[in-house]
């Protein structure tokens, strides 16, 4: 739960679900975001993320539940606030910005809307345009700007009404990867800069780690787990989170007698803390989690297994090992520094801080 203090959530979703005729896309989805947070939804293609921004945006009513804002009311099964009431700005992944308009009459096209005094328009649009760094091509057309350029334009233009809350879909996919990987830290920046509470959409997980203050990791319509981006990938719950934000080592053991038996060798249950009942359990392993010594260390905190190395990858910054413990036929991906070197098929101790290992439901 997130502490809200007295007031309500900015936005707070409640349960909500959403069906298009046999197909359920959105199960069950509850979030609260306060005011000033960034939440991602990220979660691969078709996993239901569009609907549920737009269901946010009132786009689509939820077929069950509700959406609330400062502890209002918009959505229900049974009424849905238009989307131009709801003081909600969205981008999507085609952001568009007229081709007709200049920069500064593009951004300032909202605030025209509303009939703001014109000075009051000027010094806004000189505001914003100055923090998204579009200052000095105010008089430019849209066809005289770069991929990026244009991306910030939609998202000067969408902030610049100071929406209660701002909607993103995808907005980075149409970028090259290394303007992808700039715009990142750009919303980020920019987030810190005006403390929108945003709603980001995306499938890619180090887009959502690099903006987000929580993601909400959603997979065949449900969330599975919402954490700030450190939890998450250091204490994933389940299978499907662990898998999805970064890579991991699966580890499936069945506990018994006080150890877990894993495929050919096993650990004092002990290590993985106590009050687990008898049965079968998986465990995830991260590859940094895993340590290779070429002698067996005298470390009893630490969870020790024989092996050889199967196979290695020299990534320049590290090494990508596959190592197999002894008696098994596993194999399990350690990352050790560039310096650490071990020729394939040599007898390796691998070493597991039983801290790092996470049990999965
Ligand atoms: N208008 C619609 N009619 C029928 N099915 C839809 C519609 N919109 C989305 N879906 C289905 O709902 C699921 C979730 O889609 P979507 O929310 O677009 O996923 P994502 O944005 O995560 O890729 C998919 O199976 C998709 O095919
Ligand atoms: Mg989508």
């Amino acid at each position: 739960m997130t502490d809200t203090g007295s007031q309500p959530p900015r936005l707070a979703l409640r349960g909500i679900g959403c069906r298009f005729g046999k197909v359920t896309a959105v199960h069950d989805v509850s979030l609260e975001l306060r005011a000033g947070e960034f939440v991602s939804l990220l979660g691969p293609s078709g996993c239901g993320k569009t609907t549920t921004l737009r269901m946010i945006a009132g786009f689509i009513r939820p077929s069950v539940g509700t959406i609330e804002m400062d502890g209002a009311t918009l959505s229900s099964a049974a009424a849905s606030l238009p989307p131009e009431r709801r003081g909600m700005s969205m981008i999507f992944q085609s952001y568009a910005v007229w081709p007709h308009m200049t920069v500064a009459e593009n951004v300032a096209f909202g605030l025209t809307l509303r009939s703001l005094p014109t000075a009051t328009v000027r010094e806004k649009v000189g505001r914003i345009l100055d923090v998204v760094q579009l200052g000095t091509l105010a008089d430019r057309y849209p066809a005289a700007l770069s991929g990026g350029q244009q991306q910030r334009v939609a998202l000067a233009r969408a902030m610049v009404v100071e929406p209660k809350v701002l909607l993103l879909d995808e907005p980075l996919s149409n970028l090259d990867a290394t303007l992808r990987e700039e715009m990142r830290f750009e919303i980020r920046r920019l987030h810190d800069a005006f403390k929108i509470t945003t709603v980001y959409v995306t499938h890619d997980q180090s887009e959502a780690m690099v903006t987000s203050d929580r993601i909400a990791v959603m997979n065949q319509g449900r969330v599975e787990q919402i954490a700030a981006p450190y939890e998450l990938y250091n204490r994933p719950r389940t299978r499907f989170v662990a898998g999805f934000i970064g890579r991991t080592n699966f580890l499936e053991g069945t506990l018994a007698n006080g150890a877990v038996r894993f495929n050919g060798f096993s650990a004092d249950a002990r290590l993985f803390g106590n009050g687990q009942s008898n049965g079968r359990y998986v465990f995830s392993v991260r590859p940094q989690s895993i340590a290779l010594r070429s002698e067996a260390p005298g470390d009893a905190t630490r969870w020790v297994l024989e092996g050889t190395v199967a196979q290695r990858i020299y990534l320049g910054e590290s090494w990508d090992y596959l190592v197999t413990p002894g008696g098994s036929d596993l194999q399990l991906r350690a990352t050790a520094p560039s310096t650490t070197v071990f020729e394939v098929g040599r007898r390796v101790w691998i070493c597991i801080d039983p801290a790092q290992v996470v049990l999965l439901t």
